[in-house]
């Protein structure tokens, strides 16, 4: 489902349960080594689509490590991103030729719980919740809008390798499918030039909230 909010040169493969035998190569499973079960089978999973992923690129299998501040450190010439949750996991990958960077964010179609939405939301941001909600209260929009900052801050981060606080970038989600950002701080810069905004897709389905942003080359 995901393939269906990126763009068309972004390679992606998801995945709605685990496999249970995923190949691991010897340093990702080190970096795993510590962990509960159910960390480890994401883990594995999502890697297991990424290589799915890149190889659609041409890529060969290679390890997918997390790098600075946990950020998965891809094969040279590629951007991209991860994510998983309860039933859900998903990569995107495309040619850092083509793209500055992606970021995708997956969550199960809950509401926040009780207080979340006053830590993350900027104050215009959660007027815009209870707008939304009044108009249609099928989607659970104040996850949603956690699911826009977590795509913003994995498209962010690459470019910039600075952390990103939830008032970093004020998001504007349109009903029908799209959002956008504006960052509140200085922006990051994509081969030089600042980008001030992203915009994205965002898509509810199956009890799954899925955003997606690519920044593309120009
Ligand atoms: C990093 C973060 C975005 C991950 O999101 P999440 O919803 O908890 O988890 P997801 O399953 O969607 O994504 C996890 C994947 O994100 C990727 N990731 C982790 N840190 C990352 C970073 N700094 N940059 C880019 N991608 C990152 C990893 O691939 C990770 O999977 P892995 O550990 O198996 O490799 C989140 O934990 C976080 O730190 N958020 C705070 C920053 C923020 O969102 N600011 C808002 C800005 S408006």
């Amino acid at each position: 489902m995901i393939e269906e909010i990126l763009p068309v040169d972004v390679m992606s493969a998801e995945a709605f349960g685990d496999d249970g035998d995923v190949h691991l190569f010897p340093e990702e499973r080190a970096a795993i080594a510590n962990a509960v079960p159910r960390r480890r089978r994401e883990f594995s999973t999502v890697r297991q689509c990424a290589r799915k992923a890149l190889g659609e690129l041409g890529i060969p299998p290679v390890p997918l490590l997390p790098g600075r501040q946990r950020a998965p450190q891809w094969p040279a010439g590629v951007v991209g991103s991860m994510t998983h949750c309860s039933g859900y996991r998903a990569a995107a990958v495309a040619r850092a030729s083509r793209l500055h960077s992606v970021g995708i964010d997956a969550e199960e179609s809950v509401p926040l719980p009780e207080g979340l939405l006053d830590l993350v939301g900027l104050p215009a941001e959660r007027d815009m919740v209870e707008r939304l909600g009044a108009h249609d209260d099928a989607v659970p929009w104040d996850r949603l809008l956690f699911s826009c900052k977590e795509a913003v801050y994995k498209v962010w981060f690459p470019l910039t390798q600075r952390l990103l606080g939830f008032d970093g970038a004020r998001i504007d989600i349109d009903s029908s499918g799209f959002f956008s950002a504006r960052f509140l701080v200085p922006p990051p810069l994509a081969a030089g030039s600042p980008v001030p905004r992203l915009t994205g897709r965002w898509m509810h389905r199956d009890g799954l909230i899925v955003t997606a942003i690519a920044l593309p080359c120009p």
